[in-house]
């Protein structure tokens, strides 16, 4: 497995690949590896002729008040993990390169970035946009796979290379879970063992507004105090939202018509967990 840290390497090997005729699969991270990570690693395996992992903890996208300085980080054992699971690169630029300090262009994508975890982290979608183009034109490839988990943020990723006509194809791999639902993250080691046990019940929650919506309940305001109920209930956190929005353009609804994502954010202690669940009702 090669490991690549600077801009001009990247794009010099990814030449080559293309020249060859072969076709690059990326999978953008933060590190600290999870099977969610490697299931999305996995599926570009599969897609393309050479997969790239890329591993920069973004400081864009974290704000003042955030945890850029205690995200976890495991720089060895990430190699290792992606070295035995068959990755062909590792991209791990330079904090410095990347942003040197004079750096000065941003990519925002409107609209999408402004509902959901929008509101609760200014500048967070921008940040995201702007790095995850950097890291395309570093790594110029022809797949990029991103996670469901993070669901406003792949409709973001889509729309940017829309608008933008980057030459790419997108791909949204499923939620990996542990045991008791909840959603694996990077984050998750930072809960304490009460928090980690308790954390369960987001999923739980999602699960029960997904069933209500599938049985007929069409009040978004209905379900969504329900959850909250059982969330409250469950652990001592602070709830930012709880909302069911139209699957496309992540308008929240009061009234359920289509397809939608019920997505939630709680803060336990330090912690910030998102999640997220597709429900459509009977029929449509
Ligand atoms: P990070 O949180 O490290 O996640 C990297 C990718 O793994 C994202 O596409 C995310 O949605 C996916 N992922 C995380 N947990 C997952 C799970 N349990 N199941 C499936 N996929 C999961 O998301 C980021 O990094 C950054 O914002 C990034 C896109 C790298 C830009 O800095």
């Amino acid at each position: 497995m090669k490991r690549i840290h600077t801009i001009a390497k990247m794009q010099h090997q990814s030449d080559a690949w293309r020249s060859a005729g072969l076709c690059i699969g990326l999978v953008p991270t933060m590190g600290f590896l999870h099977e969610g990570h490697l299931s999305l690693v996995d599926h570009s395996l599969k897609a393309a002729d050479r997969t790239v992992v890329s591993i920069f903890v973004n400081p864009l996208q974290f704000g003042p008040k955030e945890d850029f300085a205690i995200y976890p980080r495991d720089l060895e054992r990430d190699l290792n993990l992606l070295s035995r699971r068959g990755v062909d690169a590792v991209f791990h630029p330079a904090t410095a390169e990347f942003y040197p300090a004079d750096f000065s262009t941003f990519v925002e994508v409107e609209k999408l970035s402004k509902s959901l975890c929008g509101p609760f982290r200014p500048g967070h979608f921008r940040g995201v946009a702007t790095v995850v183009t950097k890291l395309f034109t570093a790594v110029k490839p022809h797949l990029a796979v991103f996670g469901q988990k993070d669901y406003q943020q792949a409709a973001v990723i889509r729309r940017l290379v829309r608008d933008l006509n980057l030459d790419l194809r997108v791909v949204v791999a499923p939620t990996v879970r542990e045991a008791d639902g909840l959603a694996m993250s990077s984050r998750n080691i930072l809960l304490s063992p009460a928090e980690r046990q308790r954390a369960a019940a987001l999923y739980e929650a999602l699960t029960m507004g997904r069933k209500r919506i599938e049985r007929g309940e069409r009040d978004a305001g209905r379900i969504i105090a329900e959850m909250r109920a059982h969330i409250e209930r469950a652990l001592d956190g602070s709830i930012d939202y709880i909302a069911i929005a139209r699957a496309d353009t992540l308008e929240e609804v009061a009234h359920i018509a289509g397809p939608v994502v019920i997505a939630l954010a709680v803060r336990l202690s330090n912690v910030r967990l998102i999640d997220n669940i597709v429900a459509a009702p009977c029929g449509r």
